[in-house]
């Protein structure tokens, strides 16, 4: 299937970069969201990071009036209609998710593939609030997405290799990197990344050296760009200890318990960088 047109619904920190990442090279995007506040807040986004690329001088202007305008904007699911491809990137909340897939499910024509950028929801679950299981896709961006290379291709248990293609070969497009995954909780990047994290709260626990030799460590020893603690403080120790508690759930197996020094940090409000306190003070 050739994607000519991409749908996306939600315009907040993922969609509206989804829609640039689209714009950019070339591809039509109608992005919608509940009010037009919202929508405009995503463009003035989207203005805003074109800008930085023009100051950066990887964009001209001109490339930068033609993506803009390759941008529509609506509150109404119905304009997702011209979308061969449609992205949720709304809310992570599984009632909402739920809701905006059975309406769009309802609106779009039979052949459209529908994606979920969902983070933690298992893809076969919302695959199955829908009634085209085999047309319907996991498609993770990473934060900031004009930015980050990867794109997650998960397949759920009903999604089809000829949807599983279409949606890789979209990715390849947006200049992305894409990697094929099963559905499983947390997928493949977070699943590792956040039980690392997990671990580094225990070794800081034990006393086995502080946070800062920790995260050098991590930096000088494994390459990684930044220390795990000091990213936890980014992410926020509250999400890192919810989706532990998912794969401690999901997986039944005690490898995933939450280290508690996370649980104590977050009993008391430390989560991170938002509450300008969590591993380290901001
Ligand atoms: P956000 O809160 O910035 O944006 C969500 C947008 O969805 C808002 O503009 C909201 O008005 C809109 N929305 C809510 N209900 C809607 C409906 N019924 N119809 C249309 N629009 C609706 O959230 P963010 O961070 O962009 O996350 C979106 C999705 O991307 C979530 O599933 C999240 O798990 C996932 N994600 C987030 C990452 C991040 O770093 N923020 C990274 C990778 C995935």
């Amino acid at each position: 299937m050739d994607i000519q047109t991409v749908g996306i619904i939600g315009a907040g920190t993922m969609g509206n970069g989804i829609a640039q990442a689209c714009a950019v090279v070339g591809i039509p995007v109608v992005m919608v969201d509940i009010t037009e506040e919202a929508l405009q807040k995503g463009l003035a986004t989207i203005a805003g990071s074109l800008d930085r690329l023009i100051k950066k001088e990887k964009l001209t202007p001109a490339e930068k009036d033609k993506a803009l305008a390759l941008i529509r904007t609506s509150t109404r699911y119905e304009d997702l209609g011209v979308a061969e491809l449609v992205i949720e990137a709304a809310t992570e909340n599984l009632p909402v998710k739920i809701k905006i897939l059975q309406q769009a499910d309802a609106l779009l024509p039979a052949g459209t593939i529908i994606a979920s950028n969902t983070s933690s929801i298992s893809i076969t679950k919302l695959a199955a609030a829908t009634g085209r299981a085999d047309r319907f896709i996991g498609m993770h961006f990473f934060n900031p997405v004009p930015m980050m290379a990867l794109v997650e291709v998960i397949s759920g248990l009903q999604t089809s290799a000829a949807t599983h293609d279409a949606v890789k070969a979209l990715a390849q497009r947006l200049g992305k990197t894409p990697i094929s995954v099963k559905n499983a909780p947390g997928f493949v990047v977070n699943r590792i990344l956040i039980p690392m994290i997990n671990e580094a709260f225990f070794v800081l626990a034990e006393g086995t050296a502080s946070a800062e030799d920790i995260d050098e460590g991590m930096k000088l020893g494994c390459n990684q760009p930044i220390g795990p603690l000091a990213l936890a403080d980014m992410v926020g120790l509250d999400v890192c200890l919810a989706v532990m508690e998912v794969y401690l759930a999901e997986f039944g197996d005690p490898k995933y318990r939450p280290c508690p020094l996370l649980r104590e940090m977050v009993a008391a409000g430390r989560l991170g960088r938002k509450t300008k306190s969590g591993v380290y003070s901001y």
